[in-house]
C-alpha cells in the first residue's frame, strides 16, 4: 500500500456547519487540527441542489489562512474559474462529468496560480480521467452521488480508491487523493487503507450534535489506527 509522500489532511466541509455562524465553525474546526476547508459549489443544474458562490467563498477566506479545496459541482466551470481563484480558492476540482475541455481547464487554473483538481462521480470510471492525471495536483473520488451531505457512503468506492491511488502512483508525482462523501469513523480507516490521503468530511465533523474539535480527533485516530471497536 502506498499513500505516495501525502500526509493526512481532514478537510472539513463547511456545507454542514451552520452558515449563520461560519465563524464558529471555522474556528473549532482549526482548533481541532482540520488541513483545510472543502468548499462545496453547487448550480442547481448539475447537481438539484444549490449551495453557495464565490461571495461565501471570500468571507470564509477572511477568516482562516487554512487552504480552501473548492470542489465545483457546476456545469459550466469555465465561466467560474476566475472568480473562484480571485476570492481564494487554492484547488480548484471540476467534475470530469461538466462540460468543457477539461485540459484546457487544468491549464487554466494553473495559470490562476490555482491547484488544479478533478472530481469524479459514482458512476463514472476513472478510465475517463486516467489521462489528465499527470497535470492535476487532487483527484476527488465521490464515495456518494454529488449534491448533498449526510449521504452513506456507497462500498464499491474502497476499489475505486485503490485503483486510483495507483494510478496516481505511476505519474511519479505528488497528487492528493481525496475521498468526499459518507466519511465517517467506520469508512474513514478503509479509505485510508485505499490510499486516500485527503479526507472530506462533512456530517461527522459539523452535524453528528458532537463538537468539531472532538470528531476530528476521533477521525484522526480511526484514519491512523483503524474503526473504533
Ligand atoms: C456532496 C459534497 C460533499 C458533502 C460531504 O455533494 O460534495 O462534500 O458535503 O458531506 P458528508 O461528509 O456529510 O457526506
Ligand atoms: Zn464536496
Amino acid at each position: 500500500m502506498s499513500h505516495g509522500e501525502k500526509s493526512v489532511v481532514l478537510a472539513p466541509s463547511l456545507l454542514s456547519a451552520d452558515f449563520a455562524d461560519l465563524s464558529s465553525a471555522i474556528q473549532a474546526a482549526e482548533e481541532g487540527g482540520a488541513g483545510a476547508f472543502h468548499l462545496d459549489v453547487m448550480d442547481g443544474h448539475f447537481v438539484p441542489n444549490i449551495s453557495f458562490g464565490p461571495a461565501l467563498v471570500k468571507a470564509v477566506r477572511r477568516r482562516t489562512s487554512l487552504p480552501l479545496d473548492i470542489h465545483l459541482m457546476i456545469s459550466e466551470p469555465e465561466k467560474y474559474l476566475g472568480e473562484f481563484a480571485k476570492v481564494g480558492g487554492a484547488t480548484l476540482a471540476m467534475h470530469i462529468e461538466s462540460q468543457g475541455d477539461h485540459r484546457k481547464l487544468i491549464t487554466e487554473a494553473r495559470r490562476l496560480n490555482a491547484r488544479p483538481g478533478i472530481a469524479i462521480s459514482p458512476d463514472t470510471p476513472l478510465s475517463r480521467v486516467e489521462s489528465l492525471l499527470p497535470e492535476i495536483d487532487e483527484l476527488i473520488v465521490m464515495g456518494v452521488y454529488p449534491g448533498f451531505s449526510g449521504q452513506k457512503y456507497i462500498p464499491s468506492t474502497t476499489d475505486k480508491l485503490a485503483a486510483a491511488r495507483k494510478l496516481l502512483d505511476r505519474t511519479g508525482r505528488s497528487i492528493d487523493l481525496s475521498i468526499d462523501g459518507g466519511i465517517t469513523l467506520e469508512t474513514a480507516p478503509s479509505a485510508a487503507r485505499s490510499g486516500a490521503n485527503f479526507f472530506v468530511c462533512g456530517n461527522s465533523v459539523y452535524g453528528n450534535g458532537k463538537s468539531p474539535q472532538d470528531n476530528l480527533g476521533e477521525l484522526r485516530r480511526a484514519i491512523a489506527q483503524g474503526p473504533p471497536r
